[in-house]
């Protein structure tokens, strides 16, 4: 298996790590617990700032590569391009309508519900698909002059929570996990 698919892999593991992370205080908040806010906006960043604009995008390069070489599975890899904008659009909205509660906006609690379950249900439901389906047909159609060609485009940019820890923007979740350690 080619380094860049074992970091995708590895980009997931840890992005579960941050759904399972907003679910535990999605549930708080929800139980009427105490429960963080400023975590829950930072862990939706993240996901903005990793997933949206370098994970994604260099799944989109691979899946594009693999469209042309494996015709009869082009609708896959449309359908996951086409999921990425998606999840990307519920992301900031998520975002937005925690913002929102945080600065002392109404949001009937059940909204919040439906809206933060489905969130992380869709996203879990989308790594799931790229790994059972999408991974394997890349591994098995991507030839090495495709994977350079893949590695020549691929977006540089490193895992500000994972890779290169940007204490100052995600203090809240560095001090979360710290603890949690
Ligand atoms: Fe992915």
């Amino acid at each position: 298996m080619h380094y860049l698919m074992e970091k995708l892999q590895k980009d997931h593991r840890n992005l579960e790590k941050i759904l399972d992370l907003l679910e535990l205080q999605l549930d708080h908040f929800l139980a009427g617990r105490e429960s963080d806010f400023d975590l829950k906006i930072e862990l939706l960043e993240y996901m903005e700032a990793y997933a949206d604009q370098a994970h994604h995008p260099l799944e989109n390069i691979m899946f594009t590569a693999a469209k042309s070489l494996a015709d009869e599975q082009a609708d896959l890899m449309d359908r996951l391009m086409q999921q990425h904008q998606e999840l990307a659009q519920l992301t900031r909205t998520f975002r937005q309508s925690l913002e929102n509660i945080f600065q002392g906006g109404v949001m009937p609690r059940e909204e919040l519900e439906v809206r933060g379950r489905e969130f992380i249900a869709l996203q879990r439901q989308h790594i799931a698909l790229e790994e059972q389906e999408a991974f394997p047909l890349l591994d098995e159609v991507l030839q090495e002059q495709d994977w350079a060609a893949i590695l020549e485009q691929s977006p540089n940019y490193d895992d500000p929570v994972f890779d290169k820890p940007d204490k100052i923007r995600f203090q809240t979740l560095f001090d979360y996990l710290s603890k949690a350690e």
